[in-house]
């Protein structure tokens, strides 16, 4: 790969995430040699000034993970070049492609989707689409399933499907990884990861931080589709898919695929029974009191800032198993959390005690704050108590938790790892045209549902998990939130 474009360069995706990653795979050995980094962008500015911009956004980030030194960033600022262009225009791009140099290029589209049908046919006109070229797309690619496929369509008309890269950067995270690795490297797991053994499963999306000024993209857009197409689907497929045969792209794929056609469509009778949308009002996050959603938007806004969903897989291995989940803004704590909830024991000979006395063997795999996969096992509580008394104990199942390990390794921003696995490559942990169509599919089906019953948000203090109904949700069917 002879160079790896940045469209949209000099902006806020390129700055906080991508060029720090890049500057961490360049630090640790891991960029191909001799690759080209070009940004490309609208505004005029000179390669040193890009350079200058680049290093203000890279420093604080790789100082603050104590990776900081001069001898790697003039290796990375010697990759660096920069060319104002009009993305939309073959002949600009032209010259674009001149600066990559012979070889080949991978594109990072990192600008706003509504250009991504002009920017690609600009790029096949301008040379930057040949064979061996690829294309690296962000979310949010549509809106809905059409206006996805009228875009996917002109990507298609310049690019094949195995040039296509459409990120979703929580598959690039640690512990999802180690989900797989979890799953599909030990075989104690996998015969009880079905609905004998399992109660429910839950995932957690929770923020702390509002939508603030990015209101002009969410109020569009929405929890629904801003986290719940993607990043919560694509968390709930690797928790449900079937073994897939090889680790290659698409045997992980066919099956995440067989999994989105599995979920069962949600319908306007049932959009209140199995679906919760919220939006933040004033309220105290982490102590500070915070402005309301129609606050920060400036009028009112029907939008979702907070959606709970029960989801149901209509297949053998999840019949009769729901999965919850629930993601927001405003929310009391920032955390990620997958919960695989198992079923009680079928007799308990140690009676009915507390709550954790018969119920609590869950596998909490935790992707942030802290990255972690922990088993809840029931035991015994030491004494001489008459009748013996159980206590759960929470046994770690990650990296560096058995005491011998020295400190664990750097945590890697989720972009490092698709940023490489793009140059080298390898789609196993992008999404591909049916995925994404699939989980279009099944989340215009609960915006219709909503339309329909004209579901307007319900209102939740800010600092809470959300509306009371996400609580009844589970409580209903006699099941609560993991709380810690
Ligand atoms: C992005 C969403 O895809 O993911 C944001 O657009 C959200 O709204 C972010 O804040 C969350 O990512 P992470 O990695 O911080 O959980």
């Amino acid at each position: 790969m002879a160079a790896l474009i940045l469209f949209g360069g000099g902006g806020d995706l390129a700055m906080r995430m991508l060029l720090p990653s890049l500057y961490f795979l360049d630090h640790d050995g891991l960029l191909p040699q001799g690759l080209k980094i070009i940004g490309a962008a609208r505004s005029q500015e000179t390669v040193e000034d890009y350079i200058a911009k680049v290093r203000q956004a890279v420093q604080p980030r790789a100082e603050a993970d104590d990776a900081w030194d001069e001898a790697s960033w003039a290796r990375l600022a010697a990759r660096l070049d920069y060319l104002a262009v009009d993305a939309t225009d073959a002949e600009s791009l032209r010259a674009l492609k001149a600066r990559s140099g012979e070889g080949d290029t991978v594109s990072f589209l990192a600008v706003s989707p509504s250009l991504y049908g002009r920017i690609v046919t600009a790029m096949k006109a301008a040379g930057l689409a040949e064979k061996n070229d690829r294309i690296v797309l962000e979310k949010p690619v549509g809106r809905d399933l059409e206006s996805f496929l009228e875009i996917d369509d002109a990507v298609a008309h310049a690019f094949d499907e195995r040039q296509v890269f459409r990120i979703d950067h929580y598959l690039g995270k640690e512990t999802v990884q180690n989900l797989i690795a979890l799953r599909f490297g030990n075989a104690i797991f996998e015969p009880l990861w079905n609905n004998l053994t399992i109660d429910h499963v839950q995932i957690t999306v929770g923020e702390t931080v509002g939508v603030g000024d990015r209101w002009p993209y969410y109020d569009e857009y929405g929890a629904l589709r801003d986290m719940v197409q993607n990043h919560m689907l694509q968390l709930l497929c690797l928790v449900a898919m079937e073994p897939p045969s090889d680790l290659d792209p698409d045997s992980v794929r066919n099956e995440k695929v067989k999994v989105l056609r599995s979920l069962r469509p949600v319908t306007a009778e049932d959009a209140e029974r199995v679906t919760v949308r919220g939006q933040y009002v004033e309220g105290a996050v982490e102590g500070r009191t915070v402005d309301s959603y129609e606050t920060e938007r400036g009028q009112p806004s029907d939008t979702e800032t907070f959606v709970a969903i029960r989801a149901d897989i209509d297949n053998w291995r999840w019949a009769g198993v729901p999965f919850f989940m629930r993601t927001g803004k405003r929310l009391p704590e920032k955390r990620t959390e997958i919960v695989i909830q198992f079923k009680p024991v079928p007799h308990s000979i140690f009676g009915h005690g507390e709550r954790g006395a018969i119920y609590d063997n869950r596998l909490v795999i935790e992707l942030q704050p802290d990255e972690d996969i922990s088993l809840s096992v029931m035991n015994k509580k030491p004494g001489l108590e008459q009748r013996m008394q159980l206590q759960p104990i929470q046994m770690s199942l990650s990296w560096g938790q058995d005491g011998k390990d020295a400190a664990p390794p750097r945590r890697r921003i989720a972009y490092e790892r698709l940023l490489l696995d793009a140059l080298h490559g390898d789609s196993t942990l992008f999404v591909r045209r049916d995925e994404a169509e699939q989980a279009w599919k099944w989340i215009d089906e609960v915006a219709d549902a909503w339309a329909c019953r004209e579901c307007r948000p319900l209102d939740y203090d800010a600092g809470t998990w959300g509306p009371e109904a996400a609580d009844l949700l589970l409580s209903r069917t006699g099941r609560k939130w993991n709380a810690r």
